[in-house]
This record gives structure tokens, sequence and C-alpha cells, in this order.
């Protein structure tokens, strides 16, 4: 029966900022040669495939989401040699790789918008979206993502272009087919050369209203950049389906690749959004993000409401995935603070993680707590950070290095990091929780392979246990025969819970219990974060 489900459904995805990973020429910039370094480090954490945010030329004004030769490596992370190598020796670890394609926009210096802001007549001036200004004004009242406007004037050609994040990242014009050819272009590219899939950036900001109709902002307070209610003709538009339509069919065209997405919602995040771009399950994206469990409350109650409503979400032939971290967002144990709670949390999250139905995307440093860096007004360089500080102090404490050891830097460079490392390193650091048979990384190690050898875990039902409650979580997974009971306590204190005379009894898995154990029905004392699987 493995053997007809697809990789990107049973396993498990490890998200690398490759800048931060490890830098192996002292320039203090994680670089493609440190990933492939580090992939028996990933193999042995038991990952089944590992998504790279971008590295493709870009003048960085977002780090690399602002792309300016989709076919390119930029030269502070290597060559296209380093990265086939990387590709190569992924593979024969049993390694997938996915690209960040980032297509809603290029960088203002891709050659392609050099073209299209040269003169109103280029060949390549319907493949971003310029428009007139109304009576001096831009012309309409769309706002980029980062704040401010979303239209910047350019004077040499006397027009506004659009950008929905920085003005150096101009969107383009998906509703012109030769866009649509030369993405697909440049997808082919990549999948030819062998390429496992694509993590698609902010997939629903692609098509624009075809008149550009003014959002319903209104008078008022300003509205908040990521207000969806109020972004109704500058996101989500139904037409953009149609585009992640054909790229399935592209994608479809190779064996066994896959594509997630990212859906950019706001706090509390919008499930149901997330999973329209999944399509009927089979037609549309493989995976697709949704954001509603990063963004919740920590307790069993609120991830139960999340995660009940995202499976609720999912299209029948479809399937969810699941995430706590990325570069976007705090990481999740500063999110969830309480330092002197942090152990325990880190292991009920990760339990949460690795046992919901869906495919976990594990965010580098995840596995060994790693947690937000601190970074001074004058260490920022992270975009939004510069620009909202101190309000936002940015995404630059997410994003800071991997840490490896206890030597200087973390193991992570020889030179000096482009973000400082957490001064927390000489206490958390992979090398240290290698040695620790208790530690978060065996926790995540442990349980990633009970996945691999589980069907249930991995590709089961998903259902609640009627026992839950303020304190504890519990679901069943099941699959034909197999059923297991996952019983998370999310408390900091001794919690119970109620099981049914016909619940699964012996301990498969747990903190606090011995494997084989059998515990017994009616009511169950669970230990301060205790996380038990019974079979
Ligand atoms: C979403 C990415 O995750 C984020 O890092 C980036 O800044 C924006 N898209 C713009 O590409």
């Amino acid at each position: 029966m493995k053997q007809n489900v697809p990789w990107w459904k049973s396993g498990v995805i490890y998200q690398l900022y490759p800048r931060s990973f490890l830098d192996t020429d002292g320039d203090g910039t994680g670089d493609l040669p440190g990933i492939t370094a580090k992939l028996d480090y990933l193999a042995d954490l038991g990952v089944d495939g590992i998504w790279l945010s971008p590295i493709n030329c870009s003048p960085m004004f977002d780090f690399g989401y602002d792309i300016s030769d989709y076919r390119e490596i930029d030269p502070v992370f290597g060559r296209l040699s380093d990265f086939q190598h990387l590709l190569d020796q992924a593979h024969q670890r049993g390694i997938r790789v996915i690209l960040d394609l980032v297509v809603n926009h290029t960088s203002h210096l891709h050659p392609w918008f050099v073209a299209s802001r040269a003169s109103r007549d280029n060949p390549k001036r319907g493949w971003y979206i310029w428009r007139d200004g109304k009576n001096k004004k831009p012309p309409n009242n769309w706002l980029a993502a980062f704040g401010g406007g979303a239209w910047q004037w350019d004077e040499p050609t006397g027009q506004y272009y659009l950008h929905s994040f920085l003005k150096e990242q101009p969107d383009l014009n998906w509703r012109n087919p030769e866009v649509r050819q030369a993405i697909a272009e440049e997808m082919r590219f990549w999948l030819d050369m062998g390429v496992d899939g694509f993590r698609l950036d902010v997939i629903n900001f692609f098509v624009k209203d075809e008149n550009l109709r003014a959002n319903p902002f209104g008078l008022g307070p300003t509205p908040r950049p990521y207000d969806l209610q109020k972004h109704i003709y500058d996101r989500n538009r139904p037409e953009t389906l149609d585009v992640v339509r054909v790229f399935r069919g592209l994608t479809d065209q190779y064996d066994d690749r896959m594509m997630v997405g990212e859906v950019y919602t706001p706090p509390p995040g919008d499930p149901k959004l997330s999973a329209t771009y999944l399509g009927t399950g089979e037609d549309a994206l493989h995976l697709s993000f949704d954001f509603s469990i990063i963004y919740s409350r920590y307790g069993a109650g609120p991830f139960m409401k999340a995660a009940s409503q995202w499976m609720e979400s999912i299209p029948w032939a479809g399937w969810p995935c699941q995430v706590l971290n990325n570069h976007d967002q705090p990481r999740s144990l500063s999110r969830y603070g309480r330092p002197k709670h942090a152990p325990g949390r880190a292991k009920i999250l990760a339990a949460l993680l690795l046992t919901l139905r869906g495919t976990p995307f594990i965010y580098y440093g995840e596995e060994i707590g790693m947690v937000n860096g601190r970074i001074t007004r004058r260490q920022l360089v992270d975009p939004l950070g510069k620009k909202y500080w101190p309000l936002h102090k940015g995404r630059d404490p997410e994003r800071t290095p991997m840490q490896w050891s206890n030597a200087p830097s973390a193991g992570f460079s020889t030179g000096d990091p482009w973000l400082p490392v957490n001064p927390d390193y000489p206490l958390i650091n992979v090398e240290a929780q290698q040695q620790d048979p208790n530690s978060l990384l065996h926790f995540y190690r442990n349980l990633i392979a009970l996945r691999r050898k589980t069907p249930a875990l991995s590709l089961g039902d998903w259902q609640p246990a009627a026992g839950s409650n303020r304190s504890v979580m519990a679901y069943y997974r099941s699959l034909g025969a197999d059923r297991l009971l996952v019983v998370l306590n999310f408390d900091a204190s001794v919690a119970g819970i109620d099981f049914l005379a016909t619940d699964p009894a012996r301990v498969v898995f747990g903190t606090h219990r011995r494997k084989g154990e059998i515990v017994s029905a009616p009511r169950l004392k669970l230990a301060p974060h205790e996380v038990l699987i019974l079979g």
C-alpha cells in the first residue's frame, strides 16, 4: 500500500533558510555546500524533503523574495553546479528538494522589468501592471502588504506600476499569456533538472481584478495592510485558481513532483480560503499552508479548534499540511513564551505537529528548540523591521543562524554571521542534544521514525476524542484496523482525561511511560506536559 502513497503525503518536510544554515566559505552567510554538508544530519533526523527559501539571483531587498534571474543561483549561495551536487546528494539519501517559486513579482532589476519600464511600447510593458495616475494620484486605493500604497510612480515613462510588497518587487501581470508561458518555462527548467517541487510564494495574490476596481476601504481608520475583507480586488481573485490548475497540469507531466502554496492571510487565518487552492484535491495545489495554528493561542482548546477547522476545510480528495514555524513568524517557543515551560511545551508542540493528519513542515532549528534572537535597531536587516521599528521588529529574530555546537558563532560560520547568533547557543545546540537521549532533537527523531513505521500516524484519518478538555487534547488516528489515540497535556500541571473502555490502551510512545505499558480506563492522570500515544 505504501508504494502508491506519494512522498509529500506520508513524509516530513524541513524548511531551510539557506542564509542561516551553514556557511562554508567564511563570508558569514550560509551557502549550498553548507546544506550539502548537513544532509546526513537531515537524513538522520528522518526528513523526506527539504524546502529551500529562495536561492536564485537577487539584489536581496527582501532577502531573495525579489528574484532577478530565475535560472541562476545567487553567488552568495554558490553556483548552479553546487545546486546540482546538492540535489544529487539529497536524492542519494532519499531526500527530495523543493524550491521557492516567487512569481507574484520579480525584482525591479529582473531584465523583464528593466525592459518593461524602458518605454511604454516595449514588448515587455504588458508583463507588469502599469497605469496612468488619476488627478496626479495613484490609479486606485490599493495598499501594499508591507505598508503604504501599492503603486509606484515611475518618472521616465510617466506611469505608475503595481507592487503588492516592496517597490523593488513589481507585480507580474498574470493576465498576460506571455507571462504564464515564461513562468512555465522557468518551472520546466528546474523540473527537468530533477527538482521535486515548488513552494509557491503568496499564491493568493497572483491575478488582480481586470478593471483594477478600488477596494472598499471606505472612510474611517486606515485599513490594516492584511485586512482580507477589504482586499477584495487585489487578492484571492477566483482566476488565480486557473493559474494553479495550469501549474498542476505541468507538474503532473513529471513523476512524483509537488507544489505547496503559501496562502497569505492575516490572523486569525482562514482555513477555508487556504483550502480553496487545493481545488478538488487533485487538480490544483498538492498542499497549501493554513496559518491558523500558527496564529492560535497556546492551549488544548485553541489548538483543537484550529486543527478541527483546518481538517474540515480540506476537500475530500485533498491532503492537509501542518506548520508551526516559518521565516515570517516569531518562532513558536517565543510566541508561546514562558521560558520555564519551554522544554515541556516544545515536546507538546512537536507531538502536535507530527501526529496531526497532514504533512508536517519543520523550520530549521525548531527540532532543537531555537527561540527568536534579539536584534538591536543597529543590527536589523529586514526591510519590515526597518520600516516599523520599534512597533514591529521585523523577521530577523526568527532567521538567526542555526546553532550547531558551542564553538564560536555556534559552529555556523568562521566569519562574521550576517545576523547575530542567539547567545543561548552554548546551551541550545545540535551537538549537545545529540549526546542527550532526552533532548528535543531525539524526541523529533524518534517521533519521525515512529511515523515512518506507523501508517495510521502518517496517513490515517483524524478524529477528536470525546475526553478532550481544557488541558488535554486527544485524538484518534486510524487506518484500516489500526487505531491510535494521541493524548497531549498542554498544561504545566497534572491533568486528567476520561477514556472509553474501547480505547487503545497500550503505550506506543510517550514522555513519561514505558513502551508496552497498559493504561487502564476510565480515567487517566497525565503528568505536566505529558505526551502519550496509545495503540
Ligand atoms: C511571503 C514570503 O514568505 C515573505 O518572506 C516575503 O517577504 C513575501 N512573500 C514577499 O515575497
